[in-house]
C-alpha cells in the first residue's frame, strides 16, 4: 500500500479551491429549525437571561420575527409556548385557544411557507412542571397520552405543519397518530424527541420557560445518560408507533447516539442543538475565550457529520446571515 513520500494528503488541503472540492460535509440553512419562545399576552419581546441574543415574543410581535427569519432564509421554526397561568392538569396545553393556537395563525398570516413545528408536552402549561399528569405523586403515563393527543389536534387545527411531542411517555407518538388520522390529518408528519435524555443541559431552557420540575426530576421518563442501547429502543418504538422523524437531545454530548441511529433506520434523523450548548458558546464568546464566528459552524458540522439531517439550533439566524454573507 502507497505510504508517504509517494502519498501526501496535504497536496489536497494546497488551495481553498481543493479544500472546497473536496470538502466532505455540508450544511444549508434548509437544513435548520429555529426554536421560538412564545409568551401570552400582548406587546411583549424581551430577552432571555439565560440566553443571550434569544427572544420572547407574543404572538402580536411574532411577524417581525418571522419576517427577518424569512430573510435570512431559515424555513421552519419549532414554537414553544409560554402561558399565563398554569395549573395542575396543564390544561393550557390542550383547551384549543392556548398561546401556540395564535401563534401558529400569526405566523402562517405573515408567512404562510414557513413550517410550524410545534412541541407537545404538558410541562410548560403544569403547576408542578413535570412532562404529565400526576396520580399518587407518580408521573402518570396512560393518563397522559390522552391530553397530549388532544394537543397536536389542537396545534393541527390551528395550521401547524409537523408536531413533535417531548415528553417521553410510553406510547405517545401512537396516540398522536390515531388522533390526528381521526380528526382529518392523515397527512401531518410527526417528528419525535426519540431519545430525549435527562440532561443539565435544558437548564436555560428551563429558565426561560419556568419549567423546572417543582418536585423530583425527569428521570422516570427522560433517558438515562448512560444508555445508549435503551436510546436505541426508544428511537426504534417511536419509528414503529409511526415517527416519521426521529430525534436525538441533546447533540454534541450525544454524538454517539446520532451516528448509531443514523447507520441503522432508514428515517430522518434530527438533533437537538439545546439551550445550555447555545449559551455556553455564548458565554465562552463573551469572555473572549473563543471566536464563534467559527466556533458555532465547527458545532454545527459536527452534528451533521455525526448523521443528522435537520439541525434545531438558537444559532440559525447567526448561521444563516454568515452563510449569506460569502459562505462557510
Ligand atoms: C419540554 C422541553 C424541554 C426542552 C424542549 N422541550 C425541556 C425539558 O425537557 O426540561 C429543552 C430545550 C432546550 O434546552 O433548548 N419537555
Amino acid at each position: 500500500m502507497a505510504k508517504f513520500p509517494d502519498i501526501r494528503l496535504r497536496r489536497l488541503r494546497s488551495s481553498d479551491g481543493l479544500r472546497r472540492l473536496t470538502r466532505e460535509t455540508g450544511l444549508s440553512v434548509d437544513n435548520l429549525i429555529y426554536p421560538l419562545f412564545v409568551a401570552e399576552g400582548n406587546n411583549l419581546r424581551y430577552e432571555i437571561d439565560s440566553m443571550p441574543g434569544i427572544y420572547c415574543t407574543t404572538p402580536d410581535l411574532l411577524p417581525v420575527e418571522i419576517e427577518e427569519l424569512n430573510k435570512l432564509g431559515i424555513k421552519a421554526v419549532l414554537l414553544f409556548g409560554i402561558p399565563v397561568s398554569k395549573d395542575e392538569a396543564g390544561t393550557g396545553a390542550y383547551d384549543g385557544s392556548g398561546v401556540i393556537e395564535h401563534a401558529i395563525e400569526a405566523i402562517k398570516a405573515t408567512c404562510p411557507d414557513i413550517t410550524v413545528i410545534t412541541d407537545i408536552c404538558l410541562c410548560e402549561y403544569t403547576t408542578h412542571g413535570h412532562c404529565g399528569v400526576i396520580k399518587n405523586n407518580l408521573i402518570d403515563n396512560d393518563s397522559t397520552l390522552p391530553l397530549l393527543a388532544r394537543m397536536a389536534v389542537s396545534h393541527a387545527n390551528a395550521g401547524a405543519d409537523m408536531v413533535a411531542p417531548s415528553d417521553m411517555m410510553d406510547g405517545r407518538v401512537a396516540a398522536i397518530r390515531h388522533s390526528l388520522d381521526e380528526n382529518g390529518f392523515p397527512g401531518l408528519p410527526i417528528m419525535a424527541y426519540s431519545a430525549k435524555f435527562a440532561s443539565a443541559f435544558y437548564g436555560p431552557f428551563r429558565d426561560a420557560v419556568k419549567s423546572s420540575p417543582s418536585f423530583g426530576n425527569r428521570s422516570s421518563y427522560q433517558m438515562a445518560p448512560t444508555n445508549p442501547r435503551e436510546a436505541l429502543r426508544e428511537i426504534e418504538q417511536d419509528i414503529i408507533e409511526g415517527a416519521d422523524i426521529v430525534m436525538v437531545k441533546p447533540a454534541l454530548a450525544y454524538l454517539d447516539i446520532i451516528n448509531r441511529a443514523s447507520s441503522l433506520f432508514n428515517v430522518p434523523i434530527a438533533a437537538y442543538n439545546v439551550s445550555g450548548e447555545y449559551s455556553m458558546v455564548k458565554m465562552a464568546a463573551k469572555n473572549n475565550l473563543v471566536n464563534e464566528r467559527e466556533l458555532i459552524p465547527e458545532i454545527l458540522m459536527s452534528i451533521k457529520r455525526a448523521g443528522a439531517g435537520i439541525i434545531i439550533t438558537y444559532h440559525a439566524k447567526e448561521f444563516a446571515s454568515w452563510q449569506s454573507n460569502g459562505g462557510i
